[in-house]
């Protein structure tokens, strides 16, 4: 695979970092794109990109942006409204723990949204914000696929069925002992 090419900084884009610069360059080179200055209309692989580089460092930085736009041939409109348009997708780094919790048809029938608000309560947290300490990352998803065995949850990352109060509490007191 040939090495990813040095990136110049967009017009009106702020630098990266070195580590983010490598990064971005990892993600592009696995999604066929060598050249970062050179558009090739790789914008299918938006996605892919976006993908790669939250599972590498946790989240898709908004300054990263104007360069996957540049490299993809596409608007920074177009390449902030994906990152925006998906939950999947951060902003900013998680928290220690991510508690992710179904808000789709059928786990609302069987109590998520007031699953959701007693673990806003218990986690010390809005839905889609990470506590002010960074112990916790409390956020929607939408269908994790265990429909009939709701209310559903993802937490780190492991799938978990017919969450209950008492599970999220759980959650709770062991972000005090960490
Ligand atoms: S609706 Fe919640 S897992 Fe499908």
């Amino acid at each position: 695979m040939p090495s990813p090419a040095p990136s110049a900084v967009p017009p009106g884009a702020a630098p990266l970092s070195d580590d983010l610069q490598a990064a971005l360059a990892r993600a592009l080179a696995g999604h066929g794109v060598f050249t970062p200055d050179v558009p090739n209309g790789a914008a299918t692989a938006l996605l892919p990109i976006l993908h790669h580089l939250q599972d590498e460092i946790g989240f898709v930085p908004p300054v990263v942006v104007p360069h996957i736009a540049r490299a993809l041939n596409l608007s920074r409109a177009e390449v902030h409204g994906v990152v925006t348009y998906y939950h999947h997708f951060r902003d900013a780094p998680a928290g220690r723990r991510v508690v992710q919790l179904c808000q789709a048809e059928a786990c609302r029938a069987c109590g998520g949204e007031a699953l959701m608000a007693h673990a806003s309560k218990a986690l010390g947290c809005e839905p889609g914000a990470t506590r002010a300490d960074g112990g916790v990352t409390l956020e929607a998803a939408y269908c994790l696929g265990l429909c009939a065995i709701g209310p559903s949850a993802m937490v780190d990352g492991e799938p978990v069925a017919r969450v209950t109060t008492t599970a999220i509490d759980a959650i709770a007191r062991s972000l005090e002992t960490r």
